[in-house]
């Protein structure tokens, strides 16, 4: 075994090892500093933060089903510290490039007694927080791994303010609670956490791989604590894998502003790089799609007088994406087996209806230059869906389709499976991969969460995850506050396809509804303003932007060229203010052109912002086309109500933005030649 002495390494200026169970590194900009120590045999961490405890002594460890606890008896064998400092480029992204600057301490660990066996906790240490994973190399008394639970604990130094949706091992479609600490009895991943101080903190994890997601549970043995749990298999084990084997990164972001916390890029950085090479086919879009007459109750997915997916309607999409700079339109309830719902077997994925003319309609969109979007919806039947993936995607990509949206509504049909559970973390990367073989870009609805996958497989474009747009067709819906928390709690793990843009708010246009949900009381609307919807499609990022309402509700509309001129591939992306649950304004400069554009809403109550233009070209003037609130509007009384309007600007200008109660705002700024 190798003894080792405090090192003294001139070049890295982060470590300070006292002895040899108490090592530390710190950030590259040294505001963060991580403690790693053995106890009696246990292993901790902690975490400080300009000088305070952010994160007291916590446990890491794993229990096995086949083994003893992986918790005591270790002794630190070995520790190895590097660093990074390294510039990537994204295939498409809210930044074009992300730098990559960590300091890195390998710990290995070895136990003092028999069977002596190893696990090594690698920690990276970021500007912007910290990452660890447990690695259990290969070794002779264990191959085979059945984690029977996560021993990882988060203990805070005190009692945060939370956001965060409660732990569900089926669905994130939750709404987000505001709650201290101490009273949040368990949560999905990203939780997010402020103190009165400006300290923010979010817990989630990158690179979810061959292993079970993470929710957390409140540790009732101490204060301002929580511990992981795993979403388990249906005989309880949470992992079951073989050496060697790594865990997902558990991840804290650390920022002393809301705004810093929105910008990281931690989990992305994370994550392996690219694995597709030729990545040309891989494009953002903007796409519209027979969708919302469904949610609505105006269509139907089936066959019948209502039918959505029909040849003549899907042709009116095409043509109105071709008019107005869309590239994609999505289909649904094109394929047959809708009207089984619930059973299993019920889809076949690639039979359409008879008044569907797939052929045809494909060859239209190549003829008008616009992109089917294909849809499989399993109904929780991912394992039929699996064993079929090779004939549905070469049946698309013969058709020149290049994404499709994918769908697990209900329970997974394997009996006893969760939606989070490894089993299905499992079967959303192998369509993933199956996809990329074919050329097919993915956007996954009733997903497994993001964890930065789409940096190793780019087209892994957007996903759900949240509750989305169609909660509103059929619920209460989501209340106006919801759009000001997603940035800074969803919004951290990656590109979320919401679908915004309904134009019209409260229904009027609908006629002749026929309820299908159970949750539709008949008062249901958009709980927002016109012009707050314009704002989302910037404040919610995501590759694949959806026009969601109807195209009869966008004709001859003049707030409609915003949709029509925005960008959708970012090289440079800024919070440029935001409070929890308050407000929040983004700005993002497009990849393919000069043109900056800005989204900014609020909750429910009306606000004034002073924005500072100064992230526009200091040798350029612009013209702004702001599309804002009208002077009455409000979401309840007067959501329709908006106002078109130009100003010249240029980077020393300061905007006033008048935001109505539950209202926003979008701009687009263009350069004048
Ligand atoms: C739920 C999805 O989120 C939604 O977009 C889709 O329309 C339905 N399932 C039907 O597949
Ligand atoms: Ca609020």
């Amino acid at each position: 075994m190798k003894k080792f002495f405090c090192v003294l390494l001139s070049f890295i200026v982060l470590i300070s090892c006292k002895t040899e169970n108490n090592l530390k590194i710190s950030s590259p900009n040294k505001k963060i500093d991580l403690l790693v120590q053995t106890k009696s045999g246990a292993i901790l961490y902690s975490v400080n933060f300009k000088d305070s405890t952010l994160i007291k002594p916590s446990n890491l460890g794993l229990l096995l089903k086949n083994s003893k606890p992986l918790n005591g008896n270790f002794l630190i064998s070995d520790f190895k510290i590097t660093n990074e400092n390294t510039l990537w480029t994204q295939v498409w992204g809210e930044n074009k490039t992300i730098i990559d600057n960590y300091n890195q301490l390998e710990v290995s660990l070895q136990e003092k007694v028999e069977p002596f066996r190893k696990m090594n906790v690698i920690f990276k240490v970021y500007d912007d927080g910290i990452g660890f994973r447990y690695q259990i190399p290969v070794q002779k008394n264990l191959d085979s791994i059945l984690i029977s639970e996560e021993l990882t604990e988060f203990n805070f130094s005190k009692n945060f303010e939370g956001w965060f949706t409660p732990a569900n091992f089926d669905s994130y479609e939750q709404l987000y609670q505001n709650k201290p600490l101490n009273e949040i009895e368990n949560a999905n991943t990203p939780i997010t956490f402020q103190s009165e101080n400006q300290v923010f903190v979010s817990i989630h994890e990158a690179n979810l791989t061959n292993y079970a997601d993470m929710t957390l549970l409140k540790n009732k043995e101490k204060d301002f604590s929580f511990k992981s749990n795993l979403v388990p298999w249906p005989d309880g084990v949470k992992v079951k894998t073989i050496t060697p084997m790594v865990s997902p990164w558990r991840t804290i972001l650390i920022a002393e502003s809301a705004e810093k916390l929105a910008a990281s890029n931690l989990v992305l950085n994370l994550n392996e790089p690219n694995k597709i090479d030729d990545t040309s086919w891989i494009q953002p879009m903007k796409y519209i799609g027979i969708w919302w007459g469904m949610h609505l109750g105006t269509h139907t997915w089936t066959l019948g007088e209502r039918h959505g997916a029909t040849t003549v309607n899907t042709k009116k999409y095409i043509d109105f994406a071709s008019n107005n700079n869309i590239s994609g339109v999505l289909v649904e309830g094109w394929n047959t087996g809708w009207e089984n719902w619930g059973k299993k077997g019920a889809f076949d994925f690639v039979t359409p209806y008879e008044d569907f003319n797939l052929k045809e309609i494909a060859a239209y969109a190549t003829s008008k230059n616009i992109q089917l979007i294909g849809h499989v919806e399993t109904g929780g039947d991912a394992d039929f869906f699996e064993e079929n993936l090779d004939k549905v995607f070469e049946m698309y990509h013969n058709l020149g389709i290049k994404t499709v949206k994918t769908g697990y509504a209900g329970t997974i049909k394997t009996k006893g499976q969760f939606h989070h559970g490894q089993y299905m973390v499992n079967h959303y990367r192998k369509v993933i991969e199956k996809a990329a073989k074919y050329k097919i870009m993915i956007n996954a609805h009733e997903p497994i969460k993001p964890t930065g996958i789409r940096r190793t497989y780019p087209n892994m474009m957007t996903r759900e995850g949240a509750r989305g747009m169609e909660w509103n067709a059929w619920s209460s819906g989501n209340p106006p506050e919801y759009y000001t928390v997603l940035p800074f709690t969803r919004g951290l793990a990656g590109p979320l396809d919401y679908t915004p843009g309904t134009f019209d708010i409260l229904f009027k246009n609908a006629k002749n509804r026929v309820k299908w949900n159970d949750l539709d009381d008949g008062t249901s609307r958009v709980n927002t303003t016109l012009a707050k919807q314009l704002s989302l499609f910037i404040i919610l990022y995501s590759p694949m932007q959806m026009a969601s309402d109807l195209i009869e509700n966008y004709e001859n509309q003049p707030a409609f060229k915003f949709v029509k001129d925005l960008g959708v591939d970012w090289e440079i992306s800024k919070v440029l203010n935001g409070k929890i649950g308050d407000y929040v304004t983004i700005v993002r400069k497009d990849k393919n052109s000069d043109n900056w554009f800005l989204g900014s809403c609020t909750d429910e109550n009306k606000r004034e912002l002073k924005i500072d233009l100064s992230f526009l070209d200091s040798n350029k003037k612009y013209v702004a086309e702001i599309f804002a609130d009208g002077k009455d509007a409000n979401w309840k009384t007067n959501p329709q109500e908006i106002q078109i309007l130009e100003k010249e600007v240029d980077s020393k200008s300061i905007l006033t933005i008048k935001l109505a109660p539950g209202g926003g705002q979008a701009i687009k700024f263009s350069p004048i030649n």
